[in-house]
């Protein structure tokens, strides 16, 4: 009966052999207290992993100055790489495959979240305001980087890939999406810079670029994929040809040979609001030649549309499994879902919508 299941089919990404085509999306929990990765999460992520499922962590920080949002975790210490790997051991049980997803904020941050209380860096030095940040955490100016500072930044990426698989990861994701410090640098929205790194297309995608150069060479581009979200304006990060960025970087990383693109759909244009879009991830899809991630909004019935109709390989799913930790099982037996609560999204209480979600079984 799966098998007539679009998204329930096999699919094989590089050397992974994926028993299904429901991705978990990363999805930050703000339960890492002190950067750190805690035993709750053990039970959080292998409640959500199966045979041959494909995981991706939540946004995890490659340097002290990556961080900007409370109790989100990191992998630039030797202590978060010990943490992390009990966590990965438990998907691994399961027989999942389980990647991290490398994460800077960039200019999405405040002076209380970085060392020494120092101002956030960017590719520029405009800053957000209070109303576009709006989850209580005020936003600092940035510092523009200086073009002599930027291969520092380029190799705090690749030594968190390197801890990353350290830490027994499968592979890592690298956040360029949600107009965190990669996308900062792609759109032409936010980066004002003049040096190498902004102006053209092709100077504004060199950062991005460089950072998938570095973390292919040292972990193997096997082993790398990447988030992007062209369409997207989240956190004042727009950028005014979407499509030609998109695509610009789709040609671009075949080039480096990576594993997988994972594209947020123009239709997730702020997190969580749903709006139809007469834009398409298809042209990027068409030309990347890898494995083809998408996300935002989706249910089952489009999910499975998208690989039915081949607009996609994968679909992953944010906040249905955050809320239906057996996902995959729900969707073979069409089952009804939990609902998610929005108000625990985020809350540090490792109880409470966390790793609480009933399960089928358990439901009476
Ligand atoms: C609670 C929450 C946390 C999220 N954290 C991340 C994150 O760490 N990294 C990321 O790239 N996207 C993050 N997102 C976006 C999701 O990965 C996903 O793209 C989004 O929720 C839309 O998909 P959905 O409609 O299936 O939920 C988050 C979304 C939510 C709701």
């Amino acid at each position: 009966m799966a098998d007539k299941i679009p998204l329930l089919t096999p699919y094989k990404m590089g050397n992974f052999e994926l028993s299904h085509r429901v991705v978990l999306a990363p999805l930050t929990r703000q339960r890492s207290f002190g950067n750190v990765p805690q035993p709750h999460a053990i039970l959080y992520y292998s409640q959500r992993a199966t045979k041959g499922g494909f995981l991706i962590a939540e946004a995890t920080g490659v340097s002290d100055t990556a961080q900007g949002y409370p109790e989100t975790p990191g992998i630039w210490t030797k202590q978060q790489v010990e943490a992390w790997k009990p966590i990965v051991d438990g998907v691994h049980e399961k027989g999942g495959i389980f990647f991290c997803q490398i994460w800077h904020v960039g200019r999405v941050s405040n002076t209380g979240f970085q060392p020494n209380g120092q101002a956030p860096i960017s590719s520029t030095d405009k800053g957000l305001t209070y109303e576009t940040r709006g989850d209580g955490n005020d936003a600092s100016p940035p510092r523009k980087l200086t073009t002599e500072e930027i291969p520092h930044v380029v190799n705090d990426f690749r030594a968190a890939a390197r801890n990353a698989i350290d830490a027994g990861f499968d592979g890592v994701e690298i956040h360029g999406a949600h107009g965190y410090l990669i996308d900062q640098f792609m759109k032409d929205g936010v980066n004002d810079r003049t040096d190498e790194y902004g102006g053209s297309l092709e100077n504004r995608c060199r950062f991005p670029l460089e950072v998938v150069d570095a973390v292919v060479k040292e972990i193997g581009a096997d082993k790398v994929g990447i988030r992007l979200s062209p369409f997207a304006n989240y956190m004042q990060s727009g950028d005014s040809n979407p499509r030609a960025l998109g695509l610009y970087m789709a040609e671009s990383l075949n080039k480096h040979k990576i594993l997988y693109c994972h594209m947020v759909e123009p239709r997730m244009k702020y997190l969580g609001e749903k709006v139809d879009s007469l834009h398409s991830l298809v042209p990027m899809r068409k030309a990347f030649k890898g494995t083809f991630i998408s996300a935002g909004g989706y249910a089952m019935e489009d999910g499975n549309k998208a690989v039915a109709e081949n607009r996609t390989d994968l679909v992953a799913y944010g906040r249905l499994f955050l809320a239906n930790p057996d996902l995959p099982k729900r969707f073979e037996l069409n089952a009804p879902l939990n609902k998610y609560n929005r108000e625990t999204f985020y809350t540090p209480d490792p109880v409470l919508g966390y790793t609480d979600y009933p399960f089928l079984e358990t439901m009476t």
